[in-house]
Order: structure tokens, then sequence, then C-alpha cells
């Protein structure tokens, strides 16, 4: 895909990016620590955020008018005041149906190069539409979306300052959804302020913690980089749950069954349960899950060993962990066009 680092592009984001570059710049003379923000958040040539299609996203991003119910915006299972998630083991979807997997955090989805548990999509455009149009999800097909969208003049408007000429069609409305979704990031953590030089950001027990993360516990193997994610696949041993072909689903490559993409650890203590079905509600239970070496050993990555971690390196763990989160992201909520209530029309 043609990607391009789109510098400062990001309202709000210009400064805290230029922030930590400054601060890596300043510890480490030519090379960027890879273990920080990158100095952009990256998007597509062909859909450059500015202040206009960020609004509009932001605005479809939060409107229940885009669900058969009139009830369900992307923000229900994306709750910002639940780390952009939802609290719940698996979504609950239209008619409130449980389904079948964890609500991932779409914070830094921006960084992802693949998108989904089982990467079934390449970008957050091509992502955009499939809750909106599933009668699982938000059961909202997607010429009646455009239809409702066209009849709201605000929005109208809206789609024409941000796509001047281009009209209220599925491609600028997953376009503007994805322009908001790249300015959700995760704030500067305790461990961004340590790395950068602040070794009183954290405490003693995280700084061993993120040695047996990178030694001991093999963990960096999958969590790398910035967003703690090599954007990979793999089975980590979770306890059969029905959900065995993940990536295998598309991927017909045998090391590929049972695997899942790697989850970004930022923000991760807002997250919880954990794992692509919520099996786990505490960091603590990860951890065991991984000093066990994984619980199905069936096609098992290579990588998931037993470890034999003492108690005080899983404690370690943890804390190390914690120090992912940062202070509260600051959210704008948007005014949404008024219009036509959304009598709820769509297939039950
Ligand atoms: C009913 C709950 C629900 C709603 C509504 C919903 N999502 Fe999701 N979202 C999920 C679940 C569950 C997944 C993971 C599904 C999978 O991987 O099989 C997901 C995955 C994603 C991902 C991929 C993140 C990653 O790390 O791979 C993005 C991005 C996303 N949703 C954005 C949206 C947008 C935009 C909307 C609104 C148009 C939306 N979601 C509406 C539950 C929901
Ligand atoms: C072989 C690659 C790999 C290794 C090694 C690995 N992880 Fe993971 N991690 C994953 C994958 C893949 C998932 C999601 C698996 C699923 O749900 O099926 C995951 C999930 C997690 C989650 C849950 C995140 C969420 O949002 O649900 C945490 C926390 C986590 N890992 C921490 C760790 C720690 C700590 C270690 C080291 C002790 C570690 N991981 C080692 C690949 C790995």
């Amino acid at each position: 895909m043609n990607r391009k680092l789109i510098a400062g592009a990001l309202a709000g984001l210009a400064a805290a990016a230029s922030l930590v570059a400054g601060q890596v710049v300043a510890t480490e003379a030519s090379k960027p620590d890879p273990w920080l923000r990158p100095a952009a958040v990256p998007a597509p040539a062909d859909n450059v955020p500015n202040a206009e299609r960020i609004e509009l996203g932001r605005a479809l991003f939060f409107d229940p008018r885009l669900s058969g119910s009139g009830m369900i915006s992307c923000a229900t299972c994306h709750n910002p005041s639940l780390g952009w998630s939802d609290g719940q083991p698996t979504a609950i979807g239209h008619m409130s149906k449980r389904l079948g997997r964890a609500t991932p955090t779409i914070v830094n989805s921006a960084y992802n190069t693949i998108q989904m548990w089982d990467g079934r999509k390449a970008s957050l455009e091509d992502q955009a539409l499939g809750p909106i149009g599933d009668p699982n999800e938000m059961a909202l097909p997607i010429p009646q979306m455009l239809e409702r969208l066209s009849a709201i003049d605000g929005y109208r408007a809206m789609f024409e300052r941000a796509y001047p000429g281009q009209g209220v069609t599925a491609e600028t409305v997953a376009r503007a959804i994805a322009s908001f979704e790249r300015t959700v990031v995760s704030s500067t953590s305790p461990f961004d302020r340590w790395r950068a030089g602040d070794a009183t950001a954290v405490s003693d027990a995280a700084k061993r913690g993120f040695e047996v993360f990178n030694g001991k516990g093999n963990c960096s193997a999958c969590h790398q980089g910035f967003n703690f994610t090599d954007n990979g696949f793999h089975n980590i041993g979770i306890k059969a749950d029905g959900d065995a072909e993940g990536r295998f689903a598309h991927r017909k490559v045998k090391v590929l069954k049972g695997a899942f993409k790697t989850p970004t650890l930022r923000e991760i203590a807002l997250t919880a349960p954990y794992m692509r079905n919520g099996m786990y509600g505490t960091l603590e239970e990860v951890v065991e899950h991984y000093d066990r070496g994984g619980d199905d050993l069936s096609n098992l990555s290579p990588n998931m060993k037993p470890l034999g971690l003492s108690a005080r390196e899983k404690a370690d763990l943890v804390d190390f962990m914690k120090t992912l989160t940062g202070a509260p992201m600051a959210i704008v909520l948007p005014q949404l066009p008024p219009g036509p209530a959304s009598a709820p029309t769509a297939s039950r």
C-alpha cells in the first residue's frame, strides 16, 4: 500500500509527537529509540487527514444513526471511557447479541499494518464500513446509511468541506472515520518519560519488569516497538474456545492455525479483560498463562515455552506493563448535526 508519513498533519498530535521526538534526539544522538513514538502517525497518501476530515469522522464515529436500531455507534463498543474498548469479554452487538470476539481498543490502530484479530482487513479505510453493514453489529445496510446521511443538511455540508466535490459515498464515509481514528493515539506514559531520560518516572520494580519482558519472559519476541506489537500472528496456546482458525481462515499456512494478531500493550491497564475471547480478567492471569507456556499446545508458537518466573519477576512484569498507560486522553465529543430521528428501520 502506498503509505506516507504525514508529519504534523494531525491536529493535536503535532505537539505530543515533536515533544517526544525532541527528547529522543536529546538522549540518543542519531538513532530514534524504537520503543518511543515515531515522529508522525502514518496515513495513506490519498487520504491525508485535515481538521475537516477529522471532525466529520469524529461525528460519524459517535453517531448512533449509523446503526439499524439507531442505538449503536462505533463508540458503543469502542468507548473512550473504557480505553476505546467495551470492558466485555466479547462484544455485544445488534439487539444485544453476544458476538464471538473481544473488542480490541482502537488506540494506536493507526500504527497497525493490518487490522482485526485475524488480519482480515488491510487498513482503517477497509475496516470502517464492515461493522456498519454487519447484521450482527450495527445492522444498517450501506445504501440505507448513505441515504440517511444524505438527508441530513449538516452532514452534507461537512462532507463537502472534508472531501470537496466527492459527495456522501461509502468511500468518503470510510475515509473520514479512518481520519478520526488516526487521532486516537496513546498518551505519553510513565514508560515513555523513563525512556526519554527521566529515571524517576517508573519504579525499580517496573524497570526490572522491562528486563524480564526483553529477557527471561521473551515477551518482546512478539510485543515490540513503540506500539508493542510486531503486527504478526501467533498461536499462544489459548485454551480451546471454538475459535480455532484465526489467521489460517484467511491465509492457509499451517503455522497460522490458531494464530491471532499480537495486540498492542499501550493503555493496557484500561482494556481488561484480555485476549481475543476476554478470558483473562487481570494482567496477573495473563502472566500466569505465559509462565505455564500456554494451555492448548497444538501448533504452539516456537516462541512460547514455560518460563519458570519467580513471584517477584511476575509482579515486576505486571508493574512494567502498567507503566504503558498514560494520563487520561483528552476527548472532544462531537456535536452531531441535527436531522431526522433515526427510526429503527433495518431488518431485525
Ligand atoms: C458491536 C461492537 C462493535 C461495534 C459497534 C464496532 N466495533 Fe470495531 N471491533 C469490534 C470487534 C469485536 C472487533 C474485532 C473483531 C475481529 O477481529 O474479528 C473490532 C475491531 C475493530 C478494529 C480493528 C482494530 C485492530 O487492532 O485490529 C477497528 C479499527 C474497529 N473495530 C473500528 C470500528 C469502527 C470505525 C466502528 C464503527 C463504524 C466499529 N469498530 C464498530 C466491535 C465493534
Ligand atoms: C509468540 C508471540 C507472543 C509472545 C512471546 C508473547 N505474546 Fe502476548 N500476545 C500475543 C498474541 C498473539 C496475543 C493475542 C492472543 C489471542 O488472543 O489469541 C497476546 C496477548 C497478550 C496480552 C493481552 C492483550 C489484550 O489486549 O488482550 C497481554 C497483556 C500480553 N500478551 C502480554 C505478554 C507478556 C507479558 C508476554 C511475555 C511474558 C507476552 N505477551 C509474550 C503474542 C505474544
